[in-house]
């Protein structure tokens, strides 16, 4: 099969033949058919994730159709039309059983513990837990943002961040998450504020529900001005992008006893961020993190995007084949585009 490969963290990864995967026992192989280009690719590529191993295949935001399966797989087979949380779960472990397999103990993850989808097929583990199917009425590309960003922004908005009708929700980066969260929070019934540094983001973030914009580039302070803007502070407030900017003015914009929701991943490989502590005391707020989105999760999210009540087709900018996909993953380090690229791989 075809396959973008990186044989070093941060030089140019190529479009090569490699061998085809084969599926474990218990897992599945996918013939892709889309797979977002999401920054953890970015970071994963830049060296910031510790498990993976050289050389590498990124890619973890796919959608696709069951080619194989394994001996002990039982409520999957070819032709199935499938996504995949980007969390693969093992099924077994105490998070598991407690319904929390986007914090599986046993994990894998496509992309990252293992070759990844920015190629023709992927392997897949523990396909009976992990794998959502794919309504026939929903196209690959849009599909794909499930297994990744749009799914992360359910959970963030939603399940973390428990946004409610009425309330301000900030969110601070307008890429593929934060207009996910963006279009959700409005869905929800929120006052969304979109925080940005690119006016193209700001404007998609606008025609997806957002009723105010704020030009990071632009204000002294973003935080001060979602606090202008919310009459005091966000209930909720997002970092969506990951730095430590992002993430102190996502908490610093918050009103008392807000909710901070932290999904960008921070560009260092020990991921910190300095955090206004002092203000997360006096304010009674909360700091929760949000990770992908457990498969069993899902059903709630397809009945909206069935009902149309969200859109995550809206969110596709561009589609690439995959000899284009090496020069957009660097590009996403110097001049984020807007909205979601996807690579078909068959292109
Ligand atoms: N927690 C999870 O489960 C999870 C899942 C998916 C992605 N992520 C992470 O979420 C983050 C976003 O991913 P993405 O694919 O949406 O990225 P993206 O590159 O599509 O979007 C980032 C956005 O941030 C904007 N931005 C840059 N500097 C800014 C600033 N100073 N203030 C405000 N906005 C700024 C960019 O213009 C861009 O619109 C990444 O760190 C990614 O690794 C986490
Ligand atoms: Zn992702
Ligand atoms: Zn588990």
């Amino acid at each position: 099969m075809r396959a973008v490969v990186f044989e070093r963290f941060g030089e140019p990864a190529g479009v090569r033949e490699v061998a085809d995967p084969h599926p474990a026992e218990h897992g599945v192989v996918v013939r892709v058919e889309a797979t977002g280009l999401c920054r953890s690719d970015w970071h994963g590529w830049q060296g910031h994730d510790p498990g993976i191993a050289l050389p590498h295949v990124p890619g973890h935001e796919l959608a696709g159709v069951v080619e194989a399966a394994g001996a002990r797989v039982t409520r999957w087979r070819p032709g199935d039309r499938v996504t995949v949380p980007f969390v693969c779960a093992c099924g077994g472990c105490a998070s598991c059983a407690a319904g929390d397999q986007q914090v599986c103990e046993r994990q894998t993850q496509p992309g990252f513990t293992h070759w990844g989808s920015f190629a023709q097929y992927v392997a897949l583990d523990h396909a009976d837990v992990n794998l959502v199917a794919v309504p026939g009425e929903l196209p690959s590309a849009t599909a794909a943002s499930l297994g990744c960003r749009f799914a992360t922004a359910y959970r963030a908005v939603v399940q973390q961040g428990r946004a409610a009708a009425g309330e301000w929700v900030a969110v601070h980066g307008c890429g593929g998450v934060g207009l996910s969260a963006v279009m959700i929070a409005a869905a929800c019934g929120a006052r969304v504020i979109a925080v940005d540094v690119s006016p193209r983001a700001l404007e998609l973030a606008r025609g997806f529900g957002a009723v105010e914009a704020v030009d990071a580039s632009a204000v002294p302070d973003p935080a001060a001005a979602v606090r202008e803007l919310s009459g005091g502070g966000a209930h909720l407030s997002l970092d969506a992008l990951g730095s430590p900017a992002t993430c102190a003015a996502s908490v610093d914009g918050l009103r008392r006893r807000g909710r901070h929701v932290q999904v960008g991943l921070l560009p260092s490989a020990d991921g910190t961020a300095p955090v206004p502590m002092a203000r997360v005391i006096a304010l009674e707020l909360e700091i929760l993190g949000s990770h992908g989105m457990a498969a069993h999760a899902y059903p709630e999210l397809l009945r909206l995007v069935a009902a149309g009540t969200v859109r995550p087709d809206l969110l596709v900018t561009s589609v690439i084949g995959l000899a284009a996909a090496p020069d957009a993953l660097a590009a996403m380090g110097s001049a984020p585009g807007a909205g979601v690229t996807v690579i078909d791989p068959w292109r």
